[in-house]
């Protein structure tokens, strides 16, 4: 093992850097060189890879984004460009890759695997925080803070206007960001792609709570939820209830952003360490994690295809801190 390329993959989340750091450290101190990818699998595909020096991750820990920066690469899902991708790896000769992302880039690990034999180890890098293996995900902390911290700003002029708000999150198809954040502003109500929205008990919930003169009233809406998000949910509210003043905030992109929090520093401090350290001993098709404290490795396989299913005790804790 003597060169390892590293590249960020899929939507970039705050910790990123703190990994590509981790990563680069770990190799110059085991005599390794380190290659950074740009672009994710683009970069693979277009050679566009370049050594690092301790120095190029230097004061980066604490930046959000990813300096490698980051693509969703349509051409890696077609053979032809899985084999460009494989002629690069040749062409500078990178003994092993560590691929930071989410369930994406690691299926795009898996089927490359499958074609070439080279030694891949993923690192968990998303805000929604959806792969089987870790406890955390890299960027997921950061995210929660940055939706908390937007929603009590709501809290405030909700409150100011007796009024009803929609705040919808990130998570593509899952709950995580929504269910957490939800619970950590108090939320009113908080509605999941994992467990059925049923109308009717949501606007009977929102009615009792304005008897019992609650003065502002919060909704998380997780992106992926089956009503199709907080516009849609909304609108059906203003129809139904038209004595609330309904209002919309969708956070977006804003989640993605900011500097990573202490948690996610050091989680993703860890596994960049950690993922040099498998390829050094000769592991591959696996993705590090945090599991209760411990790094832990689990087969592309798994962290893909079995998605963390969400805690049902805070499920149920956001149901009875919500009861009006
Ligand atoms: O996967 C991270 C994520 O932020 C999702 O939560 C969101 O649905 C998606 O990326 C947005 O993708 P893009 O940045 O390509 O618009």
């Amino acid at each position: 093992m003597k060169k390892i390329g590293v590249f960020t993959s899929g939507g970039d989340a705050p910790g990123m850097n703190a990994a590509v750091r981790a990563v680069v450290r770990t190799c110059i101190y085991n005599n390794i060189v380190p290659f950074g990818i740009f672009e994710g699998y683009k970069g693979l595909i277009e050679g566009d890879i370049k050594e690092l020096s301790s120095r190029d991750v230097s004061n980066i820990i604490q930046r959000g984004g990813t300096i490698l920066r980051s693509a969703r690469c349509k051409e890696f899902h077609e053979k032809e460009g899985r084999q460009k991708a494989f002629d690069n790896i040749q062409k500078f000769n990178l003994d092993g890759i560590v691929a930071i992302g989410g369930d994406g880039t690691f299926t795009g690990a898996k089927i490359f695997n499958e074609e070439h034999n080279i030694p891949f180890i993923g690192i968990p890098g998303t805000i929604d925080n959806d792969l089987f293996g870790t406890d955390y995900c890299i960027g997921y902390d950061t995210a929660l803070n940055t939706v908390i911290e937007a929603v009590d700003k709501i809290r405030d002029t909700a409150s100011s206007h007796n009024r009803l708000f929609m705040v919808e999150v990130m998570g593509r198809d899952a709950g995580f960001i929504a269910l957490r954040s939800g619970i950590g502003v108090g939320a009113e109500a908080i509605l999941v792609p994992e467990t059925p929205t049923l109308i009717e008990k949501l606007l009977e919930k929102l009615r009792n709570d304005r008897t019992q003169h609650k003065q502002s009233m919060i909704v998380i809406v997780a992106e992926g939820d089956e009503t199709g998000g907080a516009l849609k949910i909304a609108e059906l509210v203003k129809n139904l209830c038209p004595e609330f003043d309904t209002k919309v905030t969708i956070l977006g992109h804003i989640q993605r952003g900011g500097s990573p929090s202490a948690l996610d520093r050091v989680l993703a401090s860890r596994l960049g360490n950690a993922a040099v350290n498998a390829l050094l001993e000769g592991k591959t098709n696996i993705m590090v994690g945090v599991l209760h404290r411990d790094v832990s490795y689990t087969p592309f396989e798994k962290a893909i295809k079995h998605h963390q299913k969400l805690n049902k005790d805070l499920l149920n804790l956001a149901e009875v801190l919500s009861y009006n």
